[in-house]
C-alpha cells in the first residue's frame, strides 16, 4: 500500500499560498518534511490576487487561501479555522468594552491590506454587508507593516488572528470585544477541477487533513497568553 512506500516517495510539490499562510504553514511544512524526505517543496507566498493568477495558469499542485475562487472551476476544503480580529493598541479607548456594536467601528480610522489582499477584500464585505462605513486612513502592503502602525497608533485593524502567532508586538495589541467577531472562517486548500494530483500533493493532501489542527492549535494556544 501507499504508507509500505513512505520512504521512497520524491519529487517535488509546489504549493501557493497567501501571505496570511506565513504564519504557519512553514510550521506544517516542517513535519511533513520530517515525515517524507525525498520530497521537496516550494512554497510560493503571494497575495490573493497573485494567487489566483498562479491558479489560472496552473502553476502550482495546491493553493491555500482564505476565500475559496468564485468562477473558477475548483475543489476547495477546509481545513483549519481561520477567525477574523479586530485589533487596537492596548491604551485604545474602545478596549475592555464588551460587545461593541459594530455601527460604532465607522467612527474609527482603519489600516487595510492593499487591493488584490484577501484580507482586504473580506473586511470590505464585512463594513459593506452591516451598511457601515469603512473610513480607510493607509493602505500598507503587509500584515506585519499593518500591526506596526496599529501600535503606533495610527487606526484599527481587521486582520486574521493567525497574524499574531509569535509576534512579540501582540504584546501591544489588543482584540476588540466587537459583536459578530471574531468572525468565523477558514483557511481552504484548493485545487483546479478534476486535476489528477502528483503522488506528492495527494500526500501532502491527506497530511493537511490529518494533522494539521493538531501542530497549529499548539502554537495558537501558546501565542494568547
Ligand atoms: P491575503 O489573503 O494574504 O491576500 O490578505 C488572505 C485570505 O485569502 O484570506
Amino acid at each position: 500500500t501507499i504508507d509500505n512506500l513512505k520512504g521512497l516517495k520524491q519529487g517535488r510539490l509546489r504549493i501557493a499560498a497567501v501571505t496570511t499562510t506565513k504564519y504557519f504553514m512553514p510550521r506544517i511544512l516542517g513535519p511533513f518534511c520530517a515525515q517524507y524526505p525525498g520530497i521537496d517543496i516550494a512554497l510560493e507566498v503571494v497575495n490573493r490576487d497573485r494567487l489566483l493568477d498562479r491558479l489560472t495558469r496552473n502553476q502550482d499542485d495546491l493553493y491555500i487561501m482564505g476565500v475559496p475562487p468564485e468562477g473558477l472551476d475548483t475543489e476547495s476544503e477546509s481545513f483549519l479555522d481561520n477567525p477574523l480580529v479586530v485589533l487596537a493598541p492596548i491604551t485604545h479607548h474602545l478596549v475592555g468594552r464588551k460587545q461593541i456594536p459594530f455601527a460604532e467601528l465607522a467612527e474609527e480610522p482603519f489600516l487595510v491590506r492593499e487591493r488584490g489582499s484577501g484580507t482586504r477584500m473580506t473586511m470590505e464585505r464585512v463594513f459593506q454587508e452591516r451598511g457601515t462605513p469603512l473610513h480607510i486612513k493607509m493602505d500598507l502592503g503587509s500584515n506585519e507593516a499593518i500591526k506596526q502602525a496599529v501600535v503606533g497608533g495610527l487606526g484599527l485593524a481587521m486582520l486574521s488572528r493567525s497574524t499574531l502567532n509569535l509576534d512579540p508586538s501582540q504584546q501591544e495589541l489588543a482584540e476588540l470585544d466587537v459583536e459578530g467577531f471574531p468572525l468565523v472562517r477558514a483557511w481552504y486548500v484548493v485545487r483546479p477541477k478534476g486535476k489528477q494530483l502528483s503522488v506528492v500533493a495527494a500526500t501532502f493532501l491527506e497530511f493537511l487533513r490529518g494533522h494539521v489542527q493538531l501542530f497549529v492549535r499548539d502554537q495558537d494556544a501558546g501565542s494568547r497568553n
